[in-house]
Parts: C-alpha cells; structure tokens; sequence
C-alpha cells in the first residue's frame, strides 16, 4: 500500500509487505524514542488526538510519538468536553478538526467510527480503537513485540504458537492481532476464552482459510501447553449490558507465577495490551509475575511509541528527512532503556 497520506483504519488493509515496513521505520525510531537524538522533521505539524473513550498509553503513546518527530499535539480527551454532547455528528466534528491539524487519531466507542470519520476527513485519519471492532496500531505493536521477543529465543513468527486469553469476543486488540497473523505462516492459535466470550466465527473461519491452526477452548491449563506467547486480555467490562454481567467472566482466567510455572514453557512471552484490570476480583495478570524476565508487557507499551512515530512517519511522508535534521540530545536522559 502507499502510506503517504493513506488513512489506517484496519490491519485487513495491510500487505506482510506493509507491515514489515512498519517495523523496519520503527527500528529507525529507536534513538530517538529512546532520547539519543532529537529530530524536528515534523516542525509545525498538528495532530489531532481525539479520544472519545477512556485511554492512558493509546492516546499519550500517539501524543508523545508526534511529539519525538518534533510535532505539536492538540487533544479531546473525553465526550463530556467535546461538542459531541450538544448533538455534533462525526462528520461535523471531522471536517473542522481535520482542518485544524495534519493528521487525526480517533478513539470512538461506535464500531465503524473511524471509517466513517475518514471518509468527512480532509486529513489522514488513524483509528486508536473504534468500540470492539479494531485496534490496528496496537496490533502493529504487539506483532512487533512478539517478533522482537521470539527473536531473543531463535524463534519467528512464522510456526510460532500463540494462546490469547480473556474477552475475545469484545477485545478489539485480540481482533486485529489475529487478523494481522493471518498473513503469516503456519501459525497455532489456541483461544481461551468462557464460551460466550469466543473470538468472532469470521476471524475464527479466515485464520483456519488461511491454513493456520486454530484451537478454541476454556480450559486455560490445557490451552496454555506448549506456547511461545501467551496473550492475556482484560473482561471489556463496557461493552456489557452491565456491569453485572461482566463481573460473572471476571477473575476466570488468570495467569500467575504458580500457573505459569506449571503450564508454561520455561520462555513462554507474556503480553497485555494494558490496562489489567487489578482489582482483586479480576487481577488476570498477578503482579507476582511482574519481576519476571519474560513479562514484556511494558517493553510492549514502550514499543507503542516506536511504531506510532513509524505511522506517522509514513503517512506524513518523512521516512528520508527525520534524520537529517537530527541531533544529539541536550539533557538527561538517564538509563530507563537500558536492557
Ligand atoms: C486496549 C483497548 O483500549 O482496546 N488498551 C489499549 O489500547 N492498550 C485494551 C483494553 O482496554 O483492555
């Protein structure tokens, strides 16, 4: 695909070529997210980040990104603040923004929205998570964490075996991961989740198409056997009629030290898109594993930056002038990413 100007709606609209670019600019993004050099290639330029569903590491991630490429960042970061709430349509609300900035992040509860947003938008239109439909970006992440991390253990993601744990039915994460594995080969998914919480049949019948193995089952120790990365997901407690309902899945499956030892292989990848949800009636990724060296789940939001600035460095067009205008960086910058 041609990125320049492009919007990035879904991951179906990725060739494995697009992706591997993705991952190749992110590299290049380290020094600089790592704060060894300072780039103004994107002097002047606005961003529109607007989040009309709660967020942390999506929308400062975005943010911040813009920021290291030397951009300026103008952000809603609720319904309550925005004219959404005296009736504003999305196309209203993306025909101004987009003629404020350069280019839009949108977070929007409704399935759907980023597309239809796009579509008013006189600018390039990124979807941070549109209700339970798809998370692109964060896909990108994740696929780029797994890569880096299974390469740290002589393994790809091609043949590799992955088992995704939690609310696969509502966790847009899980449904754009999934979709992104499908151009890959030779992958087994096994899917662990209550039975009314399964992956959506489509997504289920396009990776077994694509001749991947496909598993499904909600019986977490026996699903866990013999993986190389386990992906745990939160209950998406808002997409429940109440929140009644969400608390019957809450806390069926967790991971911990005790679990992992007995059911994990001794280097199996643990990942979180984040935020776990802590309370100690969910708690599906105990903290008792957060010293452990297989938790990637932070270097996982830590790559969220690198390949956010790969986004935009793409679809802004600035892949071969970042570095030009670079320097060395001014102040501390401390050893925070340091292995
Ligand atoms: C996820 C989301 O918003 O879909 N968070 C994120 O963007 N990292 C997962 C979640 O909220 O459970």
């Amino acid at each position: 695909m041609d990125f320049c100007g492009a919007h990035i709606l879904s991951v179906n609209q990725f060739q494995r070529d697009d992706v591997e670019l993705v991952f190749e600019v992110a590299d290049r993004m380290e020094p600089y997210a790592h704060r060894l050099r300072v780039t103004k290639a994107l002097d002047g330029a606005i961003l529109g980040n607007m989040f009309f569903e709660p967020s942390t590491r999506t929308r400062v991630s975005f943010g911040c990104a813009f920021n290291l490429l030397g951009g300026h960042v103008r952000e809603t970061a609720d319904m309550e603040s925005s004219s959404i709430t005296k009736g504003e349509s999305l196309y209203d609300t993306a025909r101004v923004i987009s003629g404020y900035s350069d280019v839009i992040v949108l977070r929007h509860p409704a399935p759907g929205s980023a597309a239809g947003f796009a579509k008013a938008s006189r600018v390039p239109v990124i979807n941070g998570g549109d209700g339970a439909n798809e998370h692109p970006s964060q896909a990108l992440l994740d696929l780029y964490t797994i890569k880096k991390e299974l390469h740290a253990n002589g393994l790809k993601i091609d043949g590799m075996r992955i088992a995704m744990v939690g609310d696969l039915k509502h966790g847009r994460t899980v449904h754009s991961l999934s979709q992104l594995l499908r151009m890959y080969q030779k992958i087994r998914l096994t899917l662990i989740s209550p039975q009314e919480l399964r992956m959506p049949s489509h997504i289920v019948s396009d990776l077994k198409a694509a001749g991947h193995e496909v598993i499904e089952t909600d019986d977490m120790a026996d699903g866990l056997q013999e993986s190389d990365t386990v992906y745990l997901t939160r209950i998406q407690e808002e997409r429940f009629d109440s929140k009644l309902e969400a608390d019957i899945y809450r806390g069926r499956f967790r991971l911990n030290q005790a679990i992992y030892t007995r059911h994990c292989q001794p280097n199996t990848v643990i990942m979180h898109p984040l935020p776990r949800d802590s309370r100690a009636e969910a708690n599906e990724l105990d903290p008792d594993l957060n010293q452990h060296p297989n938790l990637a789940i932070f270097r996982q939001a830590d790559n969220g930056v690198l390949i956010r600035m790969a986004l935009f460095a793409l679809i802004l067009d600035i892949t071969d002038k970042f570095e030009e205008s670079a320097k060395e960086t001014s102040w501390y910058t401390g050893g925070r990413f340091s292995p």
